[in-house]
Order: structure tokens, then sequence, then C-alpha cells
């Protein structure tokens, strides 16, 4: 029973499965070539954008662009914008996809990061702070963390977003666990960028990652890689265009059909009624496992502001053992450790005891497997009193 769909979505839609393998006995090679494949593989990323501009309410198709993971979309704002001297705004909850880029930043470009902490119980940034961080430094750019992959805490992105704009910050959010399966609409939050993957909420295939812009943000970073892109190909110059600007080398076309399909599938089932579906789930294990004996809970109990994740320990085991034990004695595959996000767990006190057990449940995960989750991490929780 897999329940690490915030790692990445398992099982994937047949239509998913379906898209990739068509794909992959094609000649398609996207913008290079006037033959049917390319013109049908070009003809697939325009709809793609599309699609993703639908689903995630970006200003234009064109501001969408395509990259590995969420990773990738994340260090082409970063290390493209970032100026040395410069200030910029980050959290305890952010992953260390953001962290490291800055902390090459601070040492190579002598950026400087200001890093908010958030409450350990309500898992909400703490606004006081953040606001203070605006008010005293010329912050340049604020990296907003839609929701924790430790706690599961939707923040109000809407709010903290006016905030930092009147400080005269941009603005990036990092929506790897919320687009897809949570309310994710890049113009109503405000954001100027918006990263994630395209291998989580949205349930396509590892090796796809999305990079939105705001119209006229993109002309404020540089891209990470230059080279041919199929246009322009008389120039030496890199096109100033996105999303060519940001697209050098030839995509990975199968992996955006399968992207595609997976963005199809959740405008046909839903974004409304998936997240309903997860959000049930993940109200059940909150109740279900808050009643464990021995056990903490570190996902506040506020089922319909979380993007469907549940993490805790249990007082006497280490979190890579319970894991090993719900793999091996109970067929459950989850998360534990620390995700990634050390300062999140510094901030919940769970950093030296190595982090936490991270359950995420999926569309396809049925009552019946958070009943059995529960069950499990019972039976360990009592083994070990
Ligand atoms: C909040 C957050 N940001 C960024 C990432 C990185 O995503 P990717 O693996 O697509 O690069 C993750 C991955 O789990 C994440 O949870």
């Amino acid at each position: 029973m897999y329940l690490d769909n915030a790692a990445t979505s398992f099982p994937r839609p047949d239509c998913v499965h379906t898209a990739v393998a068509e794909w992959m006995r094609s000649d398609a090679c996207a913008g290079r070539g006037s033959h049917a494949g390319s013109m049908a593989a070009s003809s697939l990323l325009q709809q793609c954008r599309t699609q993703v501009a639908r689903l995630l309410d970006v200003p234009s198709p064109s501001q969408v662009v395509f990259t590995s993971n969420c990773t990738d979309s994340l260090n082409t704002v970063l290390l493209g914008l970032l100026k040395p001297g410069e200030h910029v705004l980050a959290t305890m909850l952010d992953h260390n996809s953001v962290l490291r880029p800055l902390e090459f930043l601070r040492q190579q470009r002598n950026v400087h990061p200001h890093i908010v902490p958030f409450d350990p119980v309500s898992s909400l940034l703490d606004a006081d702070a953040f606001q203070k961080v605006l008010r005293d430094f010329p912050i340049r750019l604020t990296i907003l963390n839609h929701a924790s992959n430790v706690t599961g805490r939707v923040q109000d992105v809407q709010l903290l977003t006016s905030i930092a704009h009147k400080y005269g910050s941009l603005v990036l959010l990092d929506a790897a666990q919320t687009a897809g399966h949570h309310d994710c609409h890049m113009n109503f939050l405000g954001v100027d960028f918006l990263a994630t993957a395209g291998h989580k909420g949205i349930p396509g295939p590892l090796g796809t990652g999305l990079l939105c812009f705001r119209t006229g943000a993109d002309s404020q970073v540089l891209p990470l890689k230059f080279g041919g892109t199929g246009t322009a190909s008389e120039s030496l110059q890199q096109p100033e265009s996105t999303p060519e600007k940001f697209e050098s080398g030839n995509l990975n076309v199968p992996g955006i059909a399968g992207l595609n399909a997976a963005v199809n599938w959740v405008q046909s089932e839903t974004p409304a009624r998936i997240q309903q579906h997860i959000s049930g789930l993940t109200e059940l294990l909150l109740n279900g496992l808050s009643t464990v004996p021995g056990l903490r809970l570190l996902t506040p109990m506020t089922p319909r502001h979380l993007c469907g994740l549940v993490s805790f320990t249990i007082a006497g085991i280490d979190c890579r053992e319970v894991a090993t034990i719900l793999d091996q004695s109970f067929d459950i595959q989850c998360r534990a450790g620390l995700h990634c996000a050390p300062l999140a767990h510094q901030g919940l006190g769970t950093l030296q005891a190595g982090g936490a057990v991270r359950f995420s449940p999926g569309p396809f995960n049925t009552t019946a497997d958070i009943q059995n989750a529960i069950e499990a991490v019972s039976a360990i929780a009592s083994e070990v009193r």
C-alpha cells in the first residue's frame, strides 16, 4: 500500500502510461523540423502549456516553461534572478531545493538570506517576523512554501504575497505539494513565479516539472542554460521570449506527453473532487493517529488547510525503523527521515532524533488503506510500550 505521494505519485493513471509509451514509439522532436512527428510534438507542447495554464491559472500558456522537476524550476529563478549583495526572504519550512541554492548564493555571490520561523503547533509562518524582515531589509525576492512537505500546512499565500509586494519584493511560490490536488491558482494568489513538479499532485512521470511566470517577471530572470531552441537559429543570442529563453536543448517529449495526460486526467476528475477525497483521507488519518498512545503528530488538526500528508513520531523508536517495519511487516510504503527539510525539523524539535514518519495518501487510496495504516501504527506503538 503506497502512502508516499508527497515524494512522487503512485500509481499513476493508465492514460499517463499510454501517453508516454506512444511517444516513445514516435520520431517526435519538438520544434526541430517540418516533418509530421516534429509538428505533432510541437503541438503537444502547446496543448500541454494551455492545459497547465488553465489548471494553475497562469496568465498565458507562453509563460509556462517545462523543467525536469520542481528543484530545477526553483533553481532557475534563484540563480537567474539574485545578484551579488541582494537580500532574500525564505522560511524554515523550505525544502533543500530552496535552502541549498541560497547557501550557494550566500557563499558565492554574497546574497543575504533571511530565514523566517514558524509556529511548531499551527505550522503557520510567524507573520510578525515575516513583516519585520520585509520592513528592515530591501528584499528582492520572497520565497513562500505553499504547503510544507513535513507538516502539510497550507500557508495564506495570497495575504503573505500582498505584504511582500507592498515592500517591493518579488514572490516565488514553491507549489511542489499543492499543484494538482489543492487550490493552486497563480493569478489568484498573485505570485510572480510558481515552481512545481509534474510528478506529485499532478500525477505525471518523474523527470517533469513546471516553472510559470507572471507576464513580465520572466524578463528579470537569466536562463541557467543557453543553446538551441529550434527558433531564430541565425542568431547567436539566446531568445529573449519565454518559453524558448528557458528551454534550450531537446525537451523531454515523452515525459511531457505523460504530463499532458496527467493534467487532462486531473481536469476531468476535477481538482476539487481530488482535493475532497485526499482531505477526507487525511482527516481520517489525523483522527486515528491522534488516539495512539506515545504518538506525536507534527501535522496540525486542520484537515481543510492541509495538502494531504500527515507526519508523526512515536516515542521510543526511530522513525526510520518505523518505516522499515511498516514496509516489511505491513506492506505499507511511506517516507521517514528529514524529508530534505532540515530547518522544518529543527523548528519542530525533531532534527536530532532524525525526523519523522510521513504518510501521504493519493487519489487512488481508500478509507480501508487508511484504516490499515492506523492499525499498523497502533501495533508498532504498543509493541514499543
Ligand atoms: C516542498 C518541496 N519543494 C521542492 C521539492 C523538490 O521537488 P522535485 O523532486 O520535483 O525536484 C519537494 C520534493 O519533495 C518538496 O516537497
